[in-house]
């Protein structure tokens, strides 16, 4: 194995970096007129300007040209082999055994996926049409709850993602929502969340999804169990759990054992990542929301974008350059936090979506073969909806001491066209990140200030509070209106930039063992707690915490 710091590329690009480190992105711009015409991809309607990067361009006279050494570094990675070995089911998840197939969920009908030479369309299909079906019927209020009434809310129990997928994408696609169905997402162990759920919520016409591909985690069946406690504490009776609890998961056993019938549950396959699950059954709740028809147009959206990644040249693979520019910034330019800043409030939950897309996935310190990485692997994700963070998080963006690469995404039309609002939401994204690069000088704020008559003392004491460095990086990706494809093209454009950071840093990105220890050590605590004896088999941190708890609960026996 060739380490990615051991690679040409990889030395080629310390070099340019030493080399490039004074020029400046304004400097860039002003030198080359043709920059943001060459520094752009359109691909599956999502469109990206990336040159508000640190990118030395050759056509423009740079010596060497930054884009080109990256991609250099992709093909040292062997990104296209790592790339066609996904697409063609190979065991690409190798501490589980398993393949990581998610583009098969949104692959067309006649598409050929093997897993040990089989086929997986046709029952990824069937399990498909049983989910449109299955939303047809509740959407059309033929599926009638226990006395007779039409489904009017729908919960999905679930977590990680078993929920953060299908929230973000119900909420992404509120405007497409079915007008009688209310969603409700319980995914927190914390039980005021299904609490504050259930009090707006009535048995007769409620659909509860139990949501899970391993149906063993504790929060998601805690809240199941509380949930159908709930359920039964109403009129219904037991043959009624049928007509509101449908399951979604891997564990035809689990799903039974819990008492809901296998014929209310929808299947996956254990080829699906957690995180990589809404494409499957867990995007229940999205068909049931936006109906089939747009639940399709969601898949096709994103298998664009697959067909995008799997043929375009890496010089122009818009997956591709997103993670290369990720590398660039977190092992060449010292940048470990990535901002997404999505200026469209219904993908306020994008962010948090993509954390557990990249953290779970990139968050690791050892190579595929199990030997210690000596570089920068993912970097913290985070992000929360423009123009709101402008007036919170955005100070340290501009004048703080971290230099945090942004994305910014944006519809260039409104779903809800009112007055001059998506005008202005178009001028602040546009405006922030003109200004995150070009920044302002301490001479631009003694000329300001001297021509609004500010004296020398005064302009002396604020120059340096008021002043910008700039040269602060951003992508913007534009799509024309965040329909369904719209949504689907742009997930899987972050799922496939994941997936190349992974390649080129050799880590593996499919799986999430760093979660197990967590876990497992709840389980003891957890039975610690209920025992009502003190405690002394841990730390004295943890022991005090407890023998806390245990004592202000009234839980000592
Ligand atoms: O604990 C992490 C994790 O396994 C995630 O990878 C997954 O999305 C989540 O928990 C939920 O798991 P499940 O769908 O099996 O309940």
């Amino acid at each position: 194995m060739t380490r990615p710091e051991d690679r040409p590329a990889w030395h080629a690009l310390d070099a340019h970096r030493d080399a490039m480190m004074d020029t400046t992105l304004s400097t860039l711009f002003d030198q080359d007129p043709g920059r943001f015409d060459a520094l752009q991809g359109e691909a599956a309607g999502i469109f990206i300007d990336f040159s508000k990067n640190h990118l030395l361009r050759a056509a423009a006279g740079a010596q060497e040209d930054t884009h080109a050494l990256l991609v250099q570094l992709a093909v040292e990675s062997d990104v296209a082999a790592k790339r066609d070995a996904m697409f063609a089911g190979a065991i690409v998840n190798p501490t589980e055994h398993r393949p990581a197939l998610h583009v098969a969920l949104r692959a067309p009908r006649n598409a050929d996926i093997r897993v040990d030479g089989e086929n997986v369309v046709p029952e990824v299909h069937a399990v498909l049409d049983r989910v449109c079906t299955f939303s047809e019927r509740v959407r059309e209020g033929e599926w009638l709850g226990f006395t007779g009434k039409p489904i009017t809310d729908v919960v999905n129990i679930g977590i990680g993602g078993s929920d953060l997928g299908p929230l973000m994408a119900t909420e992404a696609l509120a405007p497409f929502a079915h007008e009688r169905l209310s969603m409700h997402y319980v995914s927190n162990v914390d039980g005021s969340h299904l609490v504050s759920v259930l009090k707006r919520v009535n048995p007769e016409t409620t659909l509860f999804i139990v949501a899970s591909k391993t149906f063993t985690t504790q929060e998601t069946l805690t809240n199941a169990r509380s949930a159908r406690g709930w359920f039964l504490e109403s009129k219904a009776t037991d043959k009624d759990v049928a007509r509101h609890f449908v399951a979604v998961s891997t564990n035809d056993e689990a799903v039974s054992e819990f008492g809901i019938d296998t014929d209310n549950m929808f299947g996956f396959w254990d080829w699906v990542g957690g995180r990589y699950s809404l494409w499957s059954s867990i995007g229940l709740s999205v068909a049931l929301c936006i109906g089939p028809e747009r639940y399709r147009q969601f898949l096709a959206g994103a298998h664009a974008m697959d067909r995008h990644f799997a043929e375009a040249p890496l010089e122009s693979n818009l997956p591709v350059t997103l993670a290369l520019l990720t590398v660039w910034y977190n092992n060449f330019l010292g940048c470990n936090s990535h901002l997404i800043a999505p200026y469209d409030q219904y993908l306020h939950r994008f962010p948090a979506y993509l954390q557990q897309l990249t953290m779970e996935s990139n968050g690791k310190s050892v190579h595929v073969d199990g030997s210690r990485v000596d570089v920068e692997t993912g970097p913290i994700v985070w992000g929360e909806p423009g123009t709101n963070g402008q007036h919170a998080y955005f100070q340290l963006l501009h004048q703080g001491t971290h230099v945090i690469p942004t994305d910014f995404i944006v519809p260039l039309e409104s779903l809800n066209p009112l007055g001059e609002h998506h005008e202005l939401l178009l001028a602040n994204c546009f405006a922030q990140s003109e200004a995150l690069m070009r920044g302002k000088s301490g001479d631009a704020v003694r000329a300001e200030m001297r021509d609004a008559g500010r004296s020398d003392a005064e302009i002396d004491a604020l120059v340096g509070h008021r002043s910008f460095a700039g040269d602060r990086p951003s992508n913007t990706i534009t799509v024309q209106r965040m329909d369904a494809a719209a949504l689907g093209a742009l997930i899987a454009l972050y799922e496939h930039k994941v997936f190349v950071e992974a390649a080129i840093w050799d880590i593996a990105p499919f799986d999430q063992w760093g979660v197990e220890l967590g876990k497992q050590l709840a389980k003891t605590v957890h039975s610690e707690l209920s025992a009502g004896k003190t405690v002394s088999s841990h730390d004295a941190s943890t022991n005090g915490l407890m023998n806390r708890a245990i004592k202000r609960r009234g839980l000592l026996a």
